[in-house]
């Protein structure tokens, strides 16, 4: 399978968090792009069988469990246009101590099914990733099995 993964990061782990998810998606055979969102337009995302966006939630504008600015400007950039029932996933990393526990996940899933994309497995929120990453980790290969199966 032709993938891409699309994110953004303040702190590094939502980048180390896609680096690792890139490794294991390629030691299972396919074939994986990893870039920031901030790098692409809408339309280059279409080019892969599995589009993947992850971001972490952060303070936006006064308001928590936001997605990460680049992935806001991305999301109001490219507002009504048309995913043609892409298969596409989410990566959320946050901190459970928020109020709003990876709350760029649900806003970036309603961007997803507002333009047609398919989610094609539960989306994945990761709790403090920098802090236990090994166990994140094993989290994420679980996950991507999911993905690709
Ligand atoms: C200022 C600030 C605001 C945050 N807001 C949230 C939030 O609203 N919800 C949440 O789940 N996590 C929140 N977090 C936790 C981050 O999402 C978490 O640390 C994440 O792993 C950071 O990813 P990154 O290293 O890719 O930037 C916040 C962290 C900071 C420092």
């Amino acid at each position: 399978m032709n993938i891409g993964i699309f994110y953004a990061t303040y702190s590094g782990g939502t980048q180390a968090a896609s680096e690792f998810l890139t490794q294991s998606l390629q030691g299972s055979g396919h074939q994986v792009t990893m870039k920031m969102i901030s790098e692409v337009a809408f339309e280059d995302t279409l080019n892969y069988d599995l589009i993947i966006f992850a971001s972490p939630s952060w303070d936006f504008d006064g308001k928590e469990g936001q997605p990460h600015q680049d992935f806001i400007a991305f999301l109001e950039k490219s507002a009504g246009k048309k995913m043609d029932a892409k298969n596409c996933a989410v990566l959320g990393l946050g901190d459970s101590s928020y109020a709003h526990f990876c709350g760029a996940v649900e806003i970036m899933e309603s961007f997803i099914t507002t333009a047609g994309g398919k989610l094609k497995a539960e989306s994945l929120k990761i709790d403090g990733y920098l802090f236990d990453m090994e166990k994140n980790n094993t989290t994420i290969t679980e996950w991507a099995k999911k993905l690709t199966s």
